[in-house]
């Protein structure tokens, strides 16, 4: 039972719905809209309005019956929830394909991303900017996160480089790893945490979600195919 004043541990589940409330609040503060309720919230998410209820819940009572929850009010709460109310300072390490990419997304610094600074290996690419971000060579990771108190290292160096690197970010006052490598990194050091980002999982979901509908497609053709007698009550289907 807990116990006032204690922080609740909340599901992951939950913490991964929290990006689309604020995203979405975000937009509604955009129109001016100053309040929204659960019901309204579900449409648009597709969560249930209990669903809705039960997550907002788990960090205090928002929602007031009758009238809704204030949007301002909620977006700010779930920003704090979530740990953006201040801005994050972050670097990129590999400035290849993928790092670079990432640090011409001008979206981060919308929501306090802030990437400051860029590290390679190649010379080649040391001494360049990205969107204005300088190319460090990867020698001086470790004294820049600790002069410029960096949290985040996004990594986008290639898988064989992966470990060594992760080694060198533990040594670093670094708070936590956004890895985009093919290697599952597991640190003791609990100070520092890891989110994996695999492009390939989303895409494997999106051809299992084509395939399920193909499926079904095929599965209803089948039904109608072997419907012996007509549209009766009784029919027997041979579906296999
Ligand atoms: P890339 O070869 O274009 O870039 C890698 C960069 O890292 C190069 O600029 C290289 O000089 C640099 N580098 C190598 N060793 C280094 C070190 N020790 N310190 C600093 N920099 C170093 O590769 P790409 O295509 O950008 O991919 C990068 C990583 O991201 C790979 O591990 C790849 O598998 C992964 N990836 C992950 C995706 C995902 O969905 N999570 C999607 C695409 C790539």
């Amino acid at each position: 039972m807990e116990q006032p004043g204690e922080i609740k541990k909340v599901s992951m589940a939950v913490i991964k719905r929290l990006p689309k409330y604020y995203k979405y609040l975000g937009e509604l503060m955009r129109k001016n809209v100053e309040r929204v309720s659960s019901q309204e919230l579900s449409k648009i998410l597709g969560f249930t309005a209990s669903q809705i209820r039960q997550d907002l819940n788990n960090f205090g009572e928002f929602g007031q019956q009758g009238y809704g929850y204030n949007v301002s009010q909620l977006y700010t709460e779930i920003a704090k929830i979530l740990g953006i109310t201040t801005n994050h300072k972050m670097v990129v390490i590999g400035a290849g394909n993928l790092g670079q990419a990432l640090a011409n997304y001008t979206g981060f610094s919308i929501h306090g991303f802030d990437i400051i600074g860029i590290f390679d290996k190649n010379p080649n690419l040391v001494g360049r900017k990205i969107n204005d971000i300088p190319i460090y060579p990867v020698e001086d990771m470790e004294y820049f996160i600790n002069k410029n108190n960096v949290d985040i290292a996004v990594l986008t160096v290639p898988r064989d480089e992966t470990e060594s690197i992760v080694n060198r970010l533990t040594n670093t006052a670094i708070r936590g790893i956004w890895n985009f490598t093919p290697v599952e990194i597991n640190i003791e050091d609990r100070d520092i945490v890891v989110e994996n980002v695999h492009l390939i999982d989303s895409l494997l979901t999106l051809s299992y979600r084509i395939n399920e509908s193909w499926l079904q497609e095929r599965l209803l053709k089948q039904k109608r195919k072997d419907k012996p007698f007509g549209h009766g009550k009784n029919t027997t289907y041979m579906v296999k």
